[in-house]
């Protein structure tokens, strides 16, 4: 192949120093282009191969291609002008060489308005090697970007449509001990005006380790709780994993046990593991039979204490094996049509979340869009929700390296991602947890998260000045909501990744790909987390004929919410605002999905509401981008912004469908170029223009 893989890296160039005032800034971004030569590309020969074995690391190192929680056995490969997929579909013990070619020379000189190129291209070979089974190769043709998230959604299928909660902030650690904690934390958001949608119960909320129970002492009155986070229209999410202690005196363990529902021995017996409960046996959720009947167990009258706030998350299903081999089950282990564990081992963690979700929108009668977190993976877990990067450290590098394990989650189809906010294992310091707040507001899956015997850290234990930055960086989450459910229904409908590499948004230009620090969200935004302690600037690398530092890209219109609540559900009817960001041409364009937030009539009775903004020649429009939804909304645009006008307007008007024209009060900053439209009362589903003269 003679193409340029997007992984590895290489010098930035063309940066813009930005200052950094305690936390990330969105500007907008628009200008000429410079004069430049470059030599772009510097030799990347990966010497080991990436091992994709689905493996229980805790505090796994950086960078090291050993093999982690869950395996995507799927490369994507650019080069200007095309982009290039192979999708290897097998789920044993994979290994995958990479090597690229040294010498590489790549020169881009613009003089005036000539441009002239000329280049040298690199050459890749891919190794790829699998230890047994069927080998199903697929060659994804693209040419685009885009064409290949199409071409790989139709073989492993499109992201879930999330309910809106869980775009919200999760509070989690390992653990939140009783009722009494759960409700004291709970109040402890309120008392700081900070919102949050998702209280987390690791293993001790259960008695002794068996999933479905709850242990009677700490958490007496589990609805009683749930009532309480309800009230708030907040959600409860529980662990529940795929190992089952041995003990017949535990209902799970003695169904399963009698319809042959654990995974087998080489010799025949069910297999037995040790794991947190102690001995126990692992549900063999290859087996259908075993997924259906687990699926079961979610019943709202099965799994007593359970009520519709409900959501879950499956952890340690590598499977993890403590004393077993690296940790996981013996290969040779038999699983249900006599296929040994070897031949399957990628795919069980895949299994168990696919049960789950199905368990949650069972007990709903088909009518909620469940959640379900999973550690392990494989290629489509984006079908049945969220994954995370398992058991990462409190230091500056795993922050660091957040961006990069997110960007190729995302890109593999896997949008729904995040990584334990602070770091899970050890300390963090005020400031490192301050910017993982920061980082962590601009990733899909915002999670916070920290291990037993870690200190606590509720965002407001670091003193009032770092409890201001978590609070402001988690209420800017929650005003950019709207936009973040718009980018997940085309992850949705259009396989559109939410966290997008910057050679996705700009394909044509060299120097974007290898950037791993930055990243785009959507087509409009462009975020540069500080991964550094002590920062107080940061290169800024701008793809585009840019030259003012931005986040907001020039000929965007990205959605808000204007007024932050408690939670997502006590925003339902609060207004939204449009910032529009100009391009060069004075224009931008953008969209807003929305519906009920949790269930699925959008997908069977089309409730939904899809616009579309568009500005250009002073003229901003709202009309319908998808004359199928029907999904009325009471809320109102109240407030737009519109960056980059270069000149005062002399009146702003805004005209409904029916003709009525009213002047609109404005504000302009002359210094930003900013127009400022507020106490508006546009509904935001309706036809208008605002006409700026
Ligand atoms: C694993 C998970 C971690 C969880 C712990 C206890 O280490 O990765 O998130 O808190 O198990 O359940």
């Amino acid at each position: 192949m003679d193409l340029n893989i997007s992984m590895g890296s290489h010098n930035m160039q063309n940066h813009t120093n930005l200052k950094i005032l305690g936390k990330v800034k969105t500007r907008i971004f628009t200008g000429g282009s410079g004069f430049w030569t470059r030599k772009v590309r510097k030799e990347n020969i990966d010497g080991d191969a990436y091992r994709l074995y689905n493996l229980d690391v805790y505090g796994y190192k950086v960078h090291d291609k050993m093999g982690i929680y869950g395996s995507v056995p799927y490369l994507l490969a650019h080069k200007l002008g095309r982009t290039l997929g192979i999708f290897w579909l097998n789920a044993s013990e994979t290994l995958v060489e990479i090597s690229t070619e040294p010498a590489v020379k790549y020169t881009l000189t613009q003089m005036g308005p000539v441009a002239a190129k000329q280049k040298v291209e690199s050459r890749t070979d891919v190794r790829w090697m699998s230890e047994s089974g069927i080998i199903d190769v697929f060659l994804l043709t693209g040419p685009t970007p885009s064409d290949v998230f199409r071409q790989y959604s139709y073989l492993t299928g499109t992201q879930a449509m999330p309910p809106l909660f869980s775009l919200g902030y999760h509070q989690c650690r390992w653990n939140y001990e009783d009722e009494q904690d759960v409700k004291a934390v709970d109040a402890g958001f309120d008392e700081h005006d900070i919102p949050y949608d998702v209280m987390w119960l690791d293993i001790e909320h259960t008695e002794g380790k068996r999933y479905f129970t709850w242990d009677k002492k700490r958490f007496p009155n589990p609805k009683r709780m749930q009532e309480l986070l309800r009230s708030k229209k907040r959600k409860l999410v529980v662990i529940s994993d795929p190992h089952i202690k041995v003990d017949p005196n535990y209902s799970v363990y003695a169904k399963a046990k009698e319809q042959g529902f654990f995974v087998r021995n080489h010799d025949g017996g069910d297999f037995e593991g040790v794991c947190w409960p102690g001995l126990s046996s692992y549900l063999d959720f290859t087996n259908p039979k075993v997924r259906e009947w687990y699926s079961s167990l979610f019943a709202f009258s099965v799994y007593q204490g359970s009520t519709d706030i409900l959501h879950v998350w499956n952890d340690m299903n590598e499977p993890s094996v403590f004393r077993g081999p690296e940790l996981t089950m013996q290969k040779n282990a038999i699983h249900h049509g006599n296929w040994e564990h070897r031949e399957l081992h990628n795919i069980y963690g895949f299994y168990q979340q696919m049960a789950t979700a199905e368990g949650l929108i069972q007990r709903s009668k088909g009518k909620e869009r469940p959640f379900v977190l999973t550690r392990s993976f494989f290629a489509g877990s984006q079908k049945y929700g969220a994954v995370w990067t398992g058991d990462n450290t409190a230091e500056w590098s795993y922050l660091k390296i957040s961006v990069p394990m997110l960007l190729t989650l995302s890109i593999t189809g896997i949008s729904f991602c995040g990584a334990d906010i602070g770091g899970f294992i050890g300390n963090p310091e005020a400031e490192l947890l301050v910017r993982w707040y920061q980082a962590g507001a601009y990733q899909p899956f915002f999670r916070s998260h920290a291990t037993k015997n870690t200190r606590r850290r509720e965002p407001w234990l670091f003193g009032e000045k770092h409890t201001q930055l978590i609070r402001e960086a988690i209420r800017e989450r929650y005003a950019l909501l709207p936009y973040w459910y718009s980018l997940f229904y085309f992850a949705h409908v259009a396989s559109q990744p939410v966290m997008r590499p910057l050679w996705i948004e700009f394909p044509g230009e060299l120097e974007t790909f290898g950037v791993e620090d930055e990243y785009m969200l959507g087509s409009a935004l462009l975020v540069h987390p500080v991964t550094e302690p002590k920062a107080t600037v940061v290169d800024v690398f701008l793809p585009g004929s840019n030259e003012i530092p931005v986040f907001q890209r020039g000929g965007s219109v990205v959605p808000i919410k204007t007024t932050i609540g408690k939670s997502t559900g006590c925003m339902t009817d609060s207004p939204y605002g449009l910032r529009v960001a100009l391009s060069t041409k004075g224009s931008a364009v953008g969209e807003v999905y929305l519906d009920d937030g949790h269930s699925f009539q959008y997908l069977h009775q089309k409730q939904f509401m899809h616009r579309k903004f568009s500005f250009s020649s002073g003229v901003l429009i709202n009309s319908c981008a998808d004359e199928r939804g029907r999904y009325p909304s009471k809320c109102i645009v109240e407030q737009i912004f519109v960056l980059g006008l270069k000149k005062q307007p002399s009146s702003v008007t805004a005209h409904s469908s029916d003709g009525k024209a009213q002047p609109v009060a404005f504000t302009y900053c002359a210094k930003t170029s900013t127009l400022s439209l507020e106490k508006l009362s546009l509904n935001i589903g309706a036809d208008w223009k605002v006409h700026i003269q």
